[in-house]
């Protein structure tokens, strides 16, 4: 069984709570929202003020994923008191063990992305202390791309080093997700997957979110 992580990058952002408001209404677990800089990103989407404007407004935790470069100065900006998840990458942080103890002390869970060429290993020393880590399968910073089939291995091998170090954070996939994709996804050891083209480009974002949840339960 895995949460389904709608992102908002592909919703209609003139509409932002409204299209919350349909993912929700479909059944999902999470809002996923991608944070561009600019910088470390080709892109730029949005920043904190946008990510508080939706407290309240749904019921739904909020998953914010950092694309920015120097995240220790920013992470305060998306606590909320619905904030479960703030996620940087491993390749922007010089001092990621400083970062995932800042994420914890401001009471959200700490995850760690990594890029798609960016080995496990490089979490070796973390990985106890980290709730999440967050396996792209895209290069960051567009949505719609396709999904890259190694990814698919790292997610094993993932779960594999979880199940051996005994340890318990959630694996989460981003970027490439579909219907067709999602079960082998989730046997792979997916526990929150992110979507974005695949939910908020649907004709009916209710239903591809229930159509998701039957995969994944
Ligand atoms: C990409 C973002 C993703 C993106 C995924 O940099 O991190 O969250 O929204 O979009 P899809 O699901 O369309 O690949
Ligand atoms: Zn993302």
């Amino acid at each position: 069984m895995a949460r389904l992580a709608p992102s908002v990058l592909s919703a209609d952002f003139s509409q932002l709570a409204a299209q919350v408001a349909l993912i929700e209404q479909g059944g999902a677990d999470i809002v996923h929202m991608d944070v561009m800089d600019g910088a470390f990103v080709p892109n730029i989407t949005f920043g904190g003020p946008i990510v508080k404007s939706l407290v309240g407004k749904t019921s739904l935790p909020f998953d914010v994923h950092l694309m920015i470069e120097r995240p220790e100065l920013r992470i305060p900006d998306f606590v909320t008191p619905q904030t479960e998840f703030i996620c940087v990458h491993q390749e922007a942080c010089t001092h990621l063990d400083r970062v995932v103890h800042q994420i914890k002390e401001l009471g959200c869970k700490a995850g760690v992305a990594l890029n798609p060429a960016t080995p496990l290993s490089a979490l070796e020393w973390v990985l106890g202390d980290v709730d999440m880590v967050l396996i792209m399968s895209v290069n960051p910073g567009f949505g719609g791309q396709k999904f890259i089939p190694y990814s698919l291995e790292k997610i094993r091998a993932l779960a594999a080093m979880r199940k051996s170090r005994g340890l318990s954070f959630e694996i989460e996939v981003d970027g490439g997700a579909s219907l067709s994709n999602a079960k082998e996804l989730l046997d792979a050891g997916v526990d929150i997957m992110v979507a974005g083209s695949a939910v908020f480009g649907a004709p009916d974002i209710p239903q591809r979110c229930r159509d998701f949840k039957a995969i994944i339960g």
